[in-house]
């Protein structure tokens, strides 16, 4: 198997061990408060650094509170780990662009992500109509801060599964037309014609793409009965979808990188008659994302999606560090915590051996 780097992609001869570039996440939710620190060496021993979602009671949405979440975190982080959390801000209807301008400045707001109003968890306070962000997009375009957009409609008259889909032709065509500089990241993206319009558009529009959209399909949602714990949003969409994803993030594309939207909630929150929306894979993340580019022929890939991509696409310098995955057998506990994890009681075959 040909090397992705000379320097930091070592395959020993018994192909036993996959040392790559220190990783980043471009998509988790911390939390706060006692879930925080459940939750958030998690992420730290496996990523240098995290965009972390702002949908918080009450969300993200000034300097001050950014500054002051970012805190939080870092007290919650292990002093042994070194993790730096980038922070995004919630914008909301008629949000001032000089208040991104001035988080943006002063380092505290890395990002800003776009909730269509009522879209998902905590989105209550999101936008109902992008005109009414059009400042805080002027401003972000002029200062080359990227926009983060959960795309789907809300409407509930279209089909939970094509609400990705219709929200591209909707929303996301036209804000791309309107804002031709303005750096867009699609979140979680799940369906084919996300990856086509990804693919179609210009260096300013990239995507994430989670574990669980690679791993598995809507019928792992209802295998033997109902499954509350791969209930996410976006949804699980049909196969035909998956294997556009797994085709997507494999590709050396370097549109597509890793962004986990690692979603904890404790387990009576999902096992109940209206359960929450969201996924717990950061335990396991980097194991998860090495079987699929495995399973796909491409763990010479996975340096470029895990930890070159995102980077670049942020213009932020790549880590210097690096992880080691080793092949062997490991089993994903049933719990963590309160918290059900993603492949909870089943076998991977690769092993976070430590940065
Ligand atoms: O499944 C999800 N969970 N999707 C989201 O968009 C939000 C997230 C959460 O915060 O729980
Ligand atoms: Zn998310």
């Amino acid at each position: 198997m040909t090397l992705t780097d000379d320097r930091l992609v070592i395959r020993r001869p018994d192909e036993h061990l996959l040392v790559i570039r220190k990783p980043d996440d471009w998509h988790v939710h911390l939390r706060d408060g006692e879930m925080l620190g459940h939750v958030v060496n998690a992420t730290a021993r496996q990523f240098a650094r995290a965009i972390v979602m702002p949908n918080l009671k009450p969300p993200v949405t000034t300097t001050a509170a950014g500054a002051a979440y970012r805190d939080r975190i870092l007290a919650a982080v292990d002093p042994a780990l070194d993790f730096t959390p980038l922070i995004t801000c919630y914008l909301t209807d008629g949000i001032a662009g000089d208040e991104l301008a001035r988080g943006h400045g002063e380092g505290v707001f890395t990002a800003a992500k776009l909730y269509p109003a009522h879209a998902t968890t905590n989105s209550a306070h999101g936008v109902t109509d992008v005109a009414q962000i059009r400042d805080a997009l002027e401003t972000m375009q002029r200062i080359g801060m990227p926009l983060l957009i959960h795309g789907e409609v809300t409407d509930s008259h279209v089909d939970i599964f094509d609400r990705e889909a219709v929200f591209i032709e909707r929303t996301l065509i036209g804000l791309v037309r309107d804002y031709p500089e303005l750096k867009i990241v699609f979140e979680h993206i799940t369906t084919a014609e996300a990856v086509a319009f990804v693919e179609a558009s210009g260096a300013n529009v990239a995507a994430t793409i989670t574990p669980h959209h690679l791993a598995i399909n809507r019928n792992a949602m209802f295998e033997g009965g109902i499954r509350p714990h791969l209930y996410c949003l976006p949804v699980l969409k049909r196969e035909k979808h998956q294997l556009a994803l797994r085709k997507a993030a494999t590709s050396g594309n370097p549109k597509f990188f890793l962004g986990t939207d690692s979603a904890p909630h404790v387990a009576s929150t999902k096992e109940t008659a209206c359960g929450c929306a969201g996924c717990y894979n950061a335990p396991f993340a980097l194991e998860s994302y090495a079987k699929t580019f495995d399973e796909e022929g491409a763990l010479d890939r996975l340096e470029g999606f895990a930890s070159d991509f995102g980077p670049d696409f942020y213009g932020l310098p790549r880590n210097t560090g690096s992880v080691t995955l080793e092949r062997t057998a490991v089993t994903v506990p049933e719990r963590i915590g309160d918290v059900v994890p993603f492949h909870a009681g089943e076998t991977l075959g690769w092993r976070f051996a430590g940065a």
